[in-house]
């Protein structure tokens, strides 16, 4: 009996050990690159020799799956790949041309300029929004929110792909990208620290642009504030106590939470979660140019669907919807208030049960005002400013 345990004590002994050395070399502030690689990645570059933290605040109901699989340091790759203009054809458009910080990373244009001076079919979608990174956590199974207004991708790395292959984005293939990051001598140094001595890769490219993306979470807004102060736990735990009024929120503000609860929640989610809904159609129109998912499916009762848009940091991202048709949120509230077209997939949430009619808000002016104060309130200022996920090129 006595053998085995003291094996089994040295070997904890040596875990333990190994696991402090690590972890202090990991607090400790040292130099990530050699004098010779920082001085390369400087000609270009304004990074920093220390390593820059990217963890969050995960949601709490997301702990019990998986977690990311990343590290600071492809992160930090994946933000100098995220702002490389040589990576597009002409090398004048970066993902950040269309994805900009200080929107959310969004745009500020129905439609963004890619190469050439082409444009966009459809309205830069924000990346600030965790919940859209669902491969980050969870069961592959549960919790997948596919990305793009029509659904079509359902991982970052599936959607990167997509973005730099786009003829009216960056109109380059993968390989082409790859040839393009091995010809730019600050990325060698990037891809040691990230990857190891792995060859550079379209894999090791897309993961390095997922981890920079997946860190992109606005977990700190005002309403995840308040929430937390009434459950005690991470803002985003799905919770009844979102229904009570807010200690730190203005009249105007818990009107406006009460009014989307009750009339937004079912599709946009009560604590901008991910909801069941992942398409549906809010009657912008009795027909659809852009048919949406139904024009990838080709099912009839698809048509004129799109993703139902997660609302955080809603307040930069306009305009609003999928072919960027409002400019305001005034805008959005006038529509869903008195205009709702009567579309035959229309969600049912939007229907008046009694008539099958498109439902008939009649928002006072107040109302209005109140819910877009409340819209207000999903803001979290710190990631639209913080350097980790700013442009590192010279200027
Ligand atoms: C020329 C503008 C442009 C460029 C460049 C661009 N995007 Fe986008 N991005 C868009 C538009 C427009 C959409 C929505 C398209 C759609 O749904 O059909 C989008 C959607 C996305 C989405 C989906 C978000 C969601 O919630 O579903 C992600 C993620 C994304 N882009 C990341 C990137 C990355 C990474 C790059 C660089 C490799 C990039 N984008 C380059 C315009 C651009
Ligand atoms: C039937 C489900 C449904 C309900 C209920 C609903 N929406 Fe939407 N919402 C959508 C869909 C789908 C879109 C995207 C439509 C498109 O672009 O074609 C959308 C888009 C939006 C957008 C644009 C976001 C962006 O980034 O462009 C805003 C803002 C919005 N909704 C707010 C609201 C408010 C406020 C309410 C309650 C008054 C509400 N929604 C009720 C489904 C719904």
């Amino acid at each position: 009996m006595k053998k085995p345990l003291t094996t089994l004590s040295v070997l904890l002994l040596f875990v333990a050990i190994f696991g402090a050395c690590k972890n202090r070399e990991f607090n400790v502030s040292y130099n990530l690159y050699t004098e010779e690689e920082f001085a390369t990645i400087s000609a270009h570059l304004n990074l920093t020799q220390d390593p820059v933290n990217y963890d969050f605040n995960f949601p709490s109901y997301y702990l019990g799956g998986t977690l990311r699989s990343t590290t600071n340091e492809a992160a930090t790759l994946g933000r100098v790949i995220f702002y490389d203009k040589n990576l597009s054809k002409d090398r004048s458009k970066s993902c950040a041309s269309c994805h900009k910080q200080a929107l959310a990373f969004s745009d500020d244009v129905p439609l963004s300029e890619g190469i050439e001076g082409r444009r966009t079919d459809r309205n830069s979608l924000a990346l600030g929004s965790v919940f859209n990174f669902a491969e980050y956590y969870g069961s592959p199974t549960s919790n997948r929110i596919p990305f793009m207004w029509d659904n079509r991708a359902t991982s970052v790395a599936e959607q990167s792909r997509g973005s730099f292959a786009n003829s009216n984005e960056m109109g380059k293939e993968m390989h082409e990208v790859v040839s393009r990051v091995r010809a730019q001598e600050y990325y060698q140094p990037l891809f040691t620290k990230a990857f190891g001595a792995e060859r550079i890769s379209e894999d090791l490219v897309l993961r390095a642009l997922t981890s920079f993306i997946n860190s992109m979470s606005q977990v700190n807004s005002t309403f995840d504030q308040e929430l937390s102060k009434l459950t005690g736990k991470n803002g985003l735990v799905a919770s009844v106590e979102v229904y009570n009024d807010f200690g730190g929120y203005s009249v105007s503000e818990n009107a406006g939470k009460a009014l989307f609860l009750a009339n937004c929640s079912s599709c946009h989610g009560r604590i901008m979660e991910p909801t069941p809904i992942i398409a549906s159609n809010n009657g912008l129109s009795t027909q659809y140019q852009d048919r949406g998912v139904g024009a990838l499916s080709n099912q009839p009762e698809e048509v004129g669907l799109f993703k139902v848009p997660p609302l955080r940091s809603l307040a930069l991202t306009a305009p609003y919807m999928h072919d960027g048709r409002f400019a305001t949120l005034e805008e959005v509230l006038d529509h869903y208030s008195s205009n709702i077209q009567n579309h035959p997939n229309l969600g049912a949430q939007l229907r008046n049960p009694l008539n099958n009619q498109p439902r008939r808000f009649d928002f006072s002016d107040q109302d209005k005002r109140d819910i877009i104060a409340f819209l207000h309130t999903l803001t979290d200022h710190s990631v639209l400013t913080q350097e980790r996920f700013s442009d590192p090129f010279l200027k």
